[in-house]
């Protein structure tokens, strides 16, 4: 007797390594994790459907519609602007109809409030949005939705966590914004995975896309990201989404920032600035000056840079804290930068400025949870360290930028300029930074439109420039 023909071709996928194998097993073969192997869907075609899809294919090659890439409409031209313009920034100027974008998060940072939102200001604009929720009751969203402003008409509930019927409901009512919150809830009826295992949530990012890109709906899919950093599959979903946009922030502050981590329609460069409030998400006003503590005097320990994430200048403060250490080996701890590029930091200002601080424990504290990347904040970590262990303030009205060398060299900052103007913006008058690649001796004293450009060649001039008197170091 034959038997019958599978409706699916499943194998089994390593939750840990990715590694299929045809067959169930208690241990992984590869990385030998336990229990990890997880029924993933690779073919989804009976035999019989297989041959037709063949010669399915053979026909659409024939008829393959090839277009002019001039007459081709680029997505820019349906950009749909999500109403949230520091999302919107970092989308790359708003949402792209049939496009999936993942947002990911740890647990609680504000996805599902941010995309309930985003689905409030789309239906408030007259197109249509969907919220299909498999984590809450449609009851738990509606009090969201209070709270935030999203009860609006052109907004449509679902609460199931089966992805045939959410497929239906994107189907039938085709939004502009289609959200499904989360990616970890809804389960295929043809595997047997649980809800959020790897073969599950690829499958549901998989069959989401499908629908995204046959329809005009933007597909924005919900991911929490796990302890360990991934996103519990997500990570393996990089590639199935169009881009990858993460909610990040301190729980406990009310700061979020939002990033991606990978965009098909946009840049990866820019951060938007979002405050949490009792009524949801709101968008900051100045951002630039949100990442300066206070307007305080200055104070030991604390220097100003001008960082540029994206194409946006910002203000952020540098705190550093040294102390004399105890017994043992030192302490040096960091949030917000790179541990290593402090500890470069330290050995120039040993080497190049005489500042020794091999017997002090050292804190580096970037304010507001901004993650600092670019090197040309280095000048304002050396200068906040030398500014705590000589207890001495930066002047009054100065920030720095610069990057610099492992010979103690300053190098100036890309776009200085742009810097220097929002300094001024900010009420900053003078900005320490290394040599303008065209200028000839230094330092150099250049007016920046107003402000002071103080060129300094090495470390030592520069702190020299930046901390109050006495200089002498
Ligand atoms: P939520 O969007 O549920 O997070 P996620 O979906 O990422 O798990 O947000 C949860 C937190 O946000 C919760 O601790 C309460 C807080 N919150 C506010 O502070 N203000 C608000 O208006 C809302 C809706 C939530
Ligand atoms: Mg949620």
């Amino acid at each position: 007797m034959a038997r019958p023909v599978p409706a699916i071709r499943s194998v089994y996928v390593c939750q840990q390594c990715g590694t299929s194998s045809p067959k169930w097993a208690g241990q992984c073969p590869s990385c030998e994790a336990w229990n990890t192997l997880v029924e993933t869907v690779v073919a989804r075609a009976t035999t019989g459907k297989t041959a037709e899809r063949a010669r399915g294919r053979a026909t659409a090659a024939a008829a393959a519609a090839i277009s002019p890439i001039g007459e081709v409409s680029s997505a820019e031209a349906g950009r749909l602007p999500s109403g949230i313009g520091e999302v919107d920034r970092v989308l790359g100027g708003g949402l792209v109809p049939g496009s999936i974008v993942l947002f990911g998060g740890d647990p609680g940072i504000g996805k599902s409030t941010l995309l309930l939102q985003l689905a409030g200001r789309i239906a408030a604009a007259g197109h249509g949005a969907l919220y299909i929720t498999g984590e809450e009751s449609t009851a738990q969203v509606r009090g969201r939705a209070e709270r935030v402003g999203a009860v609006v008409e052109g907004l449509g509930l679902v609460a199931t966590t089966d992805l045939d019927t959410a497929i239906g409901a994107i189907e039938s009512s085709a939004p502009a914004l289609a959200v499904v919150d989360s990616v970890q809830t809804l389960t295929s009826a043809e595997l047997s995975g649980p809800a959020g295992s790897v073969g599950q949530v690829r499958e549901v990012a998989s069959r989401l896309a499908e629908v995204a890109k046959a329809g005009q709906s933007c597909v924005a899919l919900v991911g929490h990201v796990t302890k360990e950093g991934t996103v519990a599959g997500p990570r393996t979903l990089e590639h199935l989404v169009d881009a990858v946009i993460y909610l990040e922030g301190e729980r406990l502050g009310s700061t979020r920032l939002v990033r991606a981590a990978k965009n098909r329609y946009g840049s990866t460069e820019e951060v938007g600035v979002l405050e949490m409030r009792t009524d949801g998400l709101v968008e900051v006003a100045d951002a630039s000056r949100f990442f300066l503590e206070s307007e305080q005097p200055p104070v030991a320990g604390s220097a100003i840079t001008i960082a540029i994430e994206g194409s946006r200048p910002l203000a952020v403060e540098i705190q550093a804290l040294v102390a004399p250490s105890g017994v043992g080996s030192p302490r040096r701890a960091t949030t917000g930068i790179d541990v290593n590029r402090v500890l470069m930091l330290i050995a120039v200002l040993a080497r190049h400025a005489g500042l020794n601080l091999t017997g002090h424990d050292v804190y580096v504290n970037v304010a507001g949870g901004l993650r600092i990347e670019e090197p040309a904040a280095d000048l304002a970590v050396a200068t906040a360290l030398a500014s705590s262990l000589r207890e001495r303030p930066v002047r009054a009205g100065t920030v720095l930028a610069g990057e610099l060398s492992l010979s103690g060299r300053v190098r100036a900052a890309s776009r200085a300029d742009r810097r220097m103007s929002e300094a001024l913006r900010l009420g900053f008058e003078r900005l320490v930074t290394g040599p303008h690649r065209s200028a000839g001796a230094t330092p150099a004293r250049r007016g920046g439109g107003g402000g002071m450009v103080l060129e300094a060649t090495d470390l030592r001039e520069a702190l020299q420039l930046a901390l109050v008197e006495p200089a002498t170091i």
